[in-house]
């Protein structure tokens, strides 16, 4: 089964994340060449399922499971070092050969060090403020200083000890008057923070590279690149629902900064979306159903975090958001996943807009103000019975799951050529 078309391919999630992108990036490696990270960090959770066996990336591109595929981590990813060699060590003594020659980091990325862990979880902890519900894993903070500058790490400057030294002086010199005051916390030990970074900098080294001739080299020589888009559009800094999102430019617009590369690189853009909504973290969500129905699917759809464990909110289809990202990252075709979770509803909705209180229609627009009072408007469709998890042809599915496809198809106005009804790589059907 190709699932691939010519050209290089973006994969990214249309809605708040968890779209089962892992899956499909994991299908088109057994195509492509090449796999890059583009956005975001450790707080991502990509998993795939093959041979019987569940597995769970972080920071690691999802090529690494196939052994002829390049990886790379782009200049638009913030790396944890200690996260990455931690995930490097499980997926090697799963049997997994990671080295040089299969996983390239940009220097040009910026380092999430420990005290950004630190400042995280210290923030999301104080009383008072806006809570955002990160994963704690120092995205935020780390953006903050990239965006700072004066107090950033790239992981260039973990290869240059006395730069290092100097810089992990003056920010745990800076950090250590806020943290106390801001969050009563123990001094950091600056000698202490510089010598674990030293280390994960002599590990890294052998892994650092400029990744953007190599992936300009790798297009011209006609390798397949795959994009593994991280996080969703509803959470990108710019245009999610801010300020509950994550800290990068994780829809599709990010990838050239991110990957550093030009435009002309990429030519599909395919949006991975559920069949239903969810989201981990606070912040507004129109179709949320905090009731049986949202359990349902939460069970069904083991709908809980692959990166913190925490439950998901689940509710119905929301179109209108799904319509706003599929417009602003141009969707060339989306991949609908996890259809099967819905058997066994007698009916399902599609939010296709929202009323607000003066009575006026909108589509999705990304104001948490109006979204926290708008009312979801709803089409109602039958649901259907059969399990179709095992189903591989669309021919074969209940009417009702054909027509419940058909209506998301046209709703979103992009074509849907592959659906996923199972968590293993096989569960994956071409119409
Ligand atoms: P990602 O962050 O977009 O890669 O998605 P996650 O891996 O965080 O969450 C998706 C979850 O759904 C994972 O547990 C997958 O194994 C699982 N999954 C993916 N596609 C399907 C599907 O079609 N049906 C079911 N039942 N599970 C799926
Ligand atoms: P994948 O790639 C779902 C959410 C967090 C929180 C907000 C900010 O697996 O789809 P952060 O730690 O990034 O500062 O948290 O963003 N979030 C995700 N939700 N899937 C993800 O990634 C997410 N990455 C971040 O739950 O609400
Ligand atoms: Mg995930």
């Amino acid at each position: 089964m190709s699932l691939f078309r010519k050209g290089n391919t973006c994969v990214f999630g249309l809605q708040w994340g968890d779209e089962g992108k892992g899956k499909i990036v994991d299908l088109l490696t057994e195509e492509a060449d090449v796999v890059v990270r583009y956005c975001g960090g450790a707080n991502a959770g990509h998993t795939v399922r093959f041979n019987g066996q569940r597995h769970s990336t972080h920071l690691l591109p999802v090529g690494i499971f196939r052994p002829h595929i390049l990886n790379v981590i782009g200049n638009g990813v913030a790396l944890d070092p200690e996260a990455l060699f931690a995930e490097i060590d499980e997926f090697t003594a799963k049997g997994c050969a990671i080295s040089p020659a299969n996983l390239r980091i940009s220097y040009k990325a910026h380092v999430v060090a420990p005290y950004h862990k630190v400042e995280d979880a210290a923030r999301e902890s104080a009383s008072g403020g806006t809570h955002i519900g990160t994963t704690r894993r120092g995205i935020g903070p780390a953006y903050a200083d990239k965006m700072q500058r004066s107090t950033a790490l790239r992981v260039v400057d973990l290869l240059h000890e006395e730069t290092l030294k100097n810089r992990v002086q003056q920010v745990i010199g800076e950090r250590n008057k806020i943290f106390k005051v801001l969050y009563d916390l123990p001094p950091l030990d600056a000698g202490r923070v510089f010598s674990v970074l030293r280390d994960l900098g002599r590990r890294i080294a052998p892994f650092v590279d400029d990744t953007t001739p190599l992936l300009l080299e790798a297009a011209r020589a006609g390798k397949r690149i795959v994009f593994e888009g991280a996080h969703a559009v509803l959470l990108d800094v710019d245009h999610g629902t801010y300020p509950y999102v994550t800290s990068s430019n994780c829809s599709a617009l990010g990838l050239f900064t991110g990957a550093g590369v030009p435009p002309s690189i990429c030519e599909n853009y395919v949006g991975i979306v559920k069949s239903y909504t969810t989201r981990v973290g606070d912040g507004p969500f129109p179709t949320e159903q905090d009731n049986k129905i949202g359990q349902y699917i939460r069970e069904r759809g083991d709908e809980y975090g692959s990166t913190t464990r925490r439950p998901r909110r689940c509710g119905w289809y929301d179109s209108a958001a799904v319509k706003y990202s599929v417009d602003l990252c141009g969707v060339t075709e989306i991949v609908l996943t996890l259809l099967d979770v819905l058997t066994g509803l007698d009916e399902l909705k599609i939010c296709t807009g929202y009323r607000r209180k003066d009575g006026a229609v909108t589509p999705f627009r990304a104001d948490i103000n109006e979204l926290a009072q708008v009312e979801p408007m709803y089409e109602t469709l039958p649901g259907w019975r059969e399990s179709i998890a095992d189903l591989r042809r669309f021919d074969d599915f209940p009417v009702q799951a054909k027509n419940y496809v058909k209506r998301i198809e046209q709703l979103a106005g992009v074509p849907i050529r592959v659906i996923s009804v199972g968590a293993d790589r096989a569960a994956t059907l071409l119409r």
